[in-house]
């Protein structure tokens, strides 16, 4: 198919008929995935979550943040691992810092694994800085823990901060 015909990805929001899909695709990313609870307890909660879906595709990745005060904690951001190094994870990240801004919010806040090199590498680019580590924090192989590493990036204000749901990511 010609790709300038190929149906876009779109981000919407994250409702429950989408955690059996995003369940999957979490257990498929992770050693040590969110609970399909995990995901229903942050849609109860209301905290902003999205899905980044291809009509085509099917779920192709997502985020969930929750705005504590004047902050955003981004709980979760992953993209399925087919479709991993294409832009994705950072168009999805991209949408995570403009709905920050255009609540108002002054900075985002995230927990990535110390062994984590791509992530720390996605966030460090984008104006992400450490800020702490919580030692054994995460579990890990064989019954060990490891570090998360805490890191912040100021979100200053932006006029013109859009969150629409298309993403050019794939072009
Ligand atoms: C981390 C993750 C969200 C990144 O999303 P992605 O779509 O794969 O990444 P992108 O294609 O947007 O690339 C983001 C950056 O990583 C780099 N990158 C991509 N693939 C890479 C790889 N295999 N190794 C190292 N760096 C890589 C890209 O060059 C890009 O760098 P840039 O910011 O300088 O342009 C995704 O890989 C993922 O879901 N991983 C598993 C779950 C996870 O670790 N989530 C984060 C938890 S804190």
């Amino acid at each position: 198919m010609n790709a300038l015909l190929e149906p876009r990805p779109r981000r919407r929001r994250m409702t429950m008929a989408d955690v059996e899909p995003v369940a999957a695709i979490e257990a498929a990313a992770y050693a040590h995935p969110w609970s399909r609870g995990n995901f229903v307890d942050s849609l109860a909660a209301g905290y902003l979550a999205e899905v980044l879906a291809s009509p085509r595709d099917g779920l192709l990745g997502y985020f969930v943040a929750m705005p504590v005060v004047d902050e955003l904690h981004l709980l979760n951001l992953t993209v399925a691992p087919a479709w991993q190094g294409r832009g994705l994870g950072r168009a999805l990240l991209d949408a995570v810092e403009a709905h920050g801004r255009a609540l108002g919010l002054v900075a985002l806040w995230l927990e990535v694994r110390q062994s984590n090199l791509r992530a720390r590498g996605l966030y460090g680019r984008r104006g992400f800085v450490e800020v702490g580590r919580r030692p054994g924090y995460y579990p890990a192989a064989a019954g060990r823990r490891e570090d998360a590493i805490v890191m912040r990036c100021l979100l200053p204000p932006d006029a013109d901060a859009a969150t629409g749901s298309d993403t050019d990511a794939l072009d």
